[in-house]
């Protein structure tokens, strides 16, 4: 073999590496971050700085009872100086057993543990299949690549997809099924109150009927280290909403007044945040705020990501009630397939995307 081969062979061998995803890499007890996860200075999370632990806020927290019971309008109130201020909110009370939640951590956290001759049987570059598992955040595109693997579950419609979904861990489907059932149940009728938030009296049925749903369970395995590299980098989520499951290590942080603040889990509740879609259908008064995820050289951690919104065929535009002469329309209509083409031929960091939708006003 000519060096030079050698040398490709040897590239395309650690890029096949990269591929299979960050637990193959931290179960053969890699000591350093190989260099395709190493991000330019500028970028890194300062994870051990003194000042990244003062930075402590508590997210508003909104009592989903309370939203059901006598002190609805007050539990708006708080829900829209969320979604305004904050972007995001952590969910208590929601009704969703702790059963329901539990397995499906567990059985996320068993997917990732399986031998990867199981998971990369959907191992697939297409954007549209109704099982993905891969790693980092655009795998096709990311130069620099981050610590997490995922495995992606199209939901709707269930009856449908379910066939595809993995057969092992042997509950996997069961548990998926139901824990997706639960959660599109609980948007429904937060969508209701988020609607009716915004001072509207649009029927959250004839918006979100058929709408879309895709679960992402998340794991991120100990990082050597964690202070070069990220679990996921600042993006915003594309739906309407996020409702994020997360086990109790930190990990997830978002941008407010220009500092990264901490998440803390709080058990048995769900974060909650505002899509780019929200932030169009709001015209501009409810952010989709960046986000990102830290990984540590401890734990693994395990969250569940489900992003639900308007069906796929719709079109996305802010809702004509909330545009008026003093607030003019911020956004061009959108869809979805014009999202999938952004992110295939686009780094769809940050708000990247939802960019390409504002319209300068004057
Ligand atoms: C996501 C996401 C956060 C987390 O999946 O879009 O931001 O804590 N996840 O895993
Ligand atoms: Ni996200």
């Amino acid at each position: 073999m000519s060096p030079a081969m050698e040398i490709s062979t040897a590239a395309n061998s650690s890029e096949n590496l990269y591929e299979k995803g960050v637990k193959t890499m931290y179960e053969n007890g890699i000591e350093h971050v190989p260099l395709k996860y190493v991000l330019p200075a500028s970028e890194r999370p300062n994870v051990s700085s003194p000042e990244a632990d003062l930075v402590d806020i508590h997210l508003p927290v909104i009592d989903f009872a309370h939203l059901q019971g006598p002190n609805r309008r007050h539990a708006l109130e708080s829900l829209a100086h969320a979604c305004e201020h904050f972007g995001f909110f952590q969910l208590v009370n929601h009704g969703i057993a702790e059963e329901v939640t539990e397995r499906m951590v567990n059985v996320g956290k068993r997917f990732f543990e399986m031998p990867l001759s199981e998971r990369e049987k959907y191992m697939t570059a297409d954007m549209n299949a109704p099982v993905r598992y891969g790693t980092s955040f655009n795998q096709n595109r990311d130069g620099v690549f981050c610590w997490r693997d995922f495995l992606k579950l199209v939901c709707h419609p269930l009856p449908e997809l379910l066939p595809h979904w993995p057969s092992s861990p042997i509950d996997l489907r069961e548990s998926a099924e139901n824990y997706a059932e639960e959660t599109r149940a609980l948007y429904m009728v937060l969508v209701e109150a988020i609607v009716e938030s915004l001072g509207l009296n649009q029927r959250e049925e004839s918006i979100m009927k058929d709408g879309s749903q895709l679960m992402v369970v998340n794991c991120y395995p100990p990082c050597p280290q964690p202070d070069l590299t990220v679990g996921m980098p600042p993006h915003s989520d594309y739906g309407f909403l996020t409702l994020l499951l997360q086990d109790d290590v930190d990990g997830l942080q978002i941008l407010h007044k220009h500092r990264w603040l901490t998440v803390r889990p709080i058990p048995g509740s769900f974060v909650v945040n505002v899509g780019d879609h929200l932030e169009i259908f709001s015209n501009g008064r409810y952010k989709s705020v960046l986000h990102r995820v830290l990984v540590n050289s401890t734990n693994c951690r395990i969250s569940v990501a489900s992003l639900l919104s308007f069906p796929f065929t719709s079109t996305v535009r802010p809702a004509a009630c909330l545009i008026t002469p003093t607030n003019p329309r911020r956004y061009k209509d959108t869809d979805f397939a014009t999202f999938l083409d952004f992110i295939k031929s686009s780094d769809s960091k940050n708000k990247n995307f939802l960019h390409t939708r504002t319209v300068v006003l004057n």
